[in-house]
């Protein structure tokens, strides 16, 4: 439907609701202080507005309900996989559909089948659980972001591109052998949930053909990047969505989904090909680590609800909502002053506090400290992208500085209004004018690996 009004509504009405954790300051500062600063270690029910993330947060719709209550939890040949595969198959057009549990687990079975020592991923940005999954395997996984795209208030369409020629260079160098795959993020959670052009996946497409590497999709987010692509690229304003994203998955040998996201479920995922071979190994391992062919570590309702899913997220009405309330979210932060990687991604706004909080140095966690600044005044739950989770240290244990210091305020799909928005806005605001006061932290305690997750800090003195 064609919308011609200024504001942008939230294209559904609320069937059924969930109270929201209502706390006092003060008990959001022994909350704090109980969880050592660390955000993942506080009960959601005390918080108010959860942005830690949008994967597998989202409500269902009415009749993706309908499908829970309709699915077929038989073990072999249950219908809700016939479902399930044939919404893959429409969408991508790739033969072999692979059910798997969440997106990390495709991940885990197709680097096995195809990773290993001496190999190298290449890729616009790997996600983080894509590169642990590739490392894994003891490949390496290459990442080679489009130049600009750590510009962060520099806005530009499609800062999630990948830069064709470096990749070229380093296929190049290293040997086409060596280079199992080439993975196309979309859209670039890792740097800001930036989308990628069709022009962009175009070219890497032709280097790949020129040197006979095959190119797979992560999309996670394929629909959020495909609505980018009509709003922003030259050609595609009257294509329809669907036709888009069909056109990207055209491009590709395979793809790997995250059902959490862009499929609109609370768990689930894929893994999609046309190598008989590498999907004959990849089902293996299915057997081994996740479950049969037709279900795959999934329930047959998880099934027919993406199948759903599937369908729903192409709505135009839907993803105009989607993409106008991150975009709605950036305007407001940005009129308060605060820096963002601009122009806002598809599934949230990444906050700049490198630039937010000059006084607090890397090593005390600017980010981090935002983090908690915000759950200590309003409630709210962001992520920490920044030295923390990057965790690298020196020999002496010091904390090595990583190149950005971000807090990513994720949007879970359907969940908020524009009320919550503007109450996260008023709370950044708020911060905006009391900055100063924010202190920075120290650890105390962090384990080696993913160290975010776990880590104990304290207020620095
Ligand atoms: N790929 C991308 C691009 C992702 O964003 C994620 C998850 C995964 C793969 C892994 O999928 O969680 O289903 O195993 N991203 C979540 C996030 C965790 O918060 O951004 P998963």
């Amino acid at each position: 439907m064609e919308w011609k009004w200024k504001t942008i509504i939230e294209p559904f009405k609320i069937k059924s609701v969930e109270p929201l954790g209502i706390t006092t300051r003060d008990e959001r500062k022994t909350v704090l202080e109980q969880a050592h600063y660390n955000l993942f270690n506080i009960k959601a029910e005390k918080v108010l507005i959860d942005m830690l993330t949008d994967s597998g947060t989202g409500a269902m719709s009415a009749a993706q309900w309908g499908g829970v209550m309709n699915g077929d939890e038989s073990y072999a040949g249950a219908r809700s996989y016939y479902n399930f595969e044939r919404e893959i198959k429409r969408l991508t057009g790739f033969s072999e559909v692979i059910p798997v549990h969440q997106g990390r687990a495709a991940e885990k079975i197709l680097f096995g089948v195809i990773g290993g020592k001496g190999r190298y991923i290449v890729s616009n940005s790997h996600f983080d659980t894509t590169r642990a999954n590739v490392e894994f395997s003891g490949a390496q996984a290459m990442d080679f972001p489009v130049k600009g795209a750590l510009d962060f208030g520099k806005p530009a369409p499609f800062k999630g591109n990948a830069d064709v020629a470096a990749m070229e260079k380093f296929i190049r160098e290293k040997g086409a052998k060596n280079i199992p795959l080439c993975v196309m993020t979309v859209t670039n959670n890792s740097l800001g949930g930036q989308p990628v052009s069709m022009e962009n996946l175009k070219a890497v497409r032709a280097v790949c053909d020129k040197y006979g590497i095959p190119m797979f999709l992560d999309c996670a987010r394929f629909a959020e990047n495909a609505y980018f692509i009509k709003l922003r690229e030259k050609g595609y304003n009257s294509t329809p969505v669907r036709e888009i994203a069909e056109e990207m998955f055209e491009l590709a040998d395979g793809a790997w989904m995250s059902s959490k996201k862009d499929a609109l479920v609370n768990i689930g995922g894929f893994l999609a090909l046309n190598d008989k071979d590498w999907s004959a190994k990849a089902r293996q391992m299915l057997i081994l680590t996740e479950g049969f062919n037709t279900y795959g570590g999934l329930a047959g309702r998880d099934l027919e609800a993406i199948a759903i899913g599937l369908q729903e997220v192409l709505d135009e009405n839907y993803l105009q909502y989607r993409i106008r309330s991150s975009a709605y979210l950036g305007e407001g932060l940005l009129k308060h002053g605060v820096p963002i990687i601009d122009p806002p991604g598809g599934h949230g706004v990444y906050v700049n506090a490198k630039k937010f909080l000059p006084h607090i140095r890397p090593q005390n966690f600017p980010a981090q400290a935002l983090a908690c600044a915000l759950y200590l005044e309003g409630g709210i739950r962001g992520v920490e992208i920044g030295t923390l989770m990057f965790g690298r240290r020196d020999k002496n244990g010091v904390y090595q500085a990583a190149p950005m210091e971000l807090v990513r305020l994720a949007m879970p799909r359907r969940v908020y209004t524009q009320s919550h928005i503007d109450y996260v806005i008023e709370v950044f605001g708020w911060l905006a004018r009391h900055k100063k006061a924010i202190k920075g932290l120290d650890v105390v305690e962090a384990p080696p690996i993913l160290p975010h997750f776990t880590a104990k800090l304290k207020l620095a003195k």
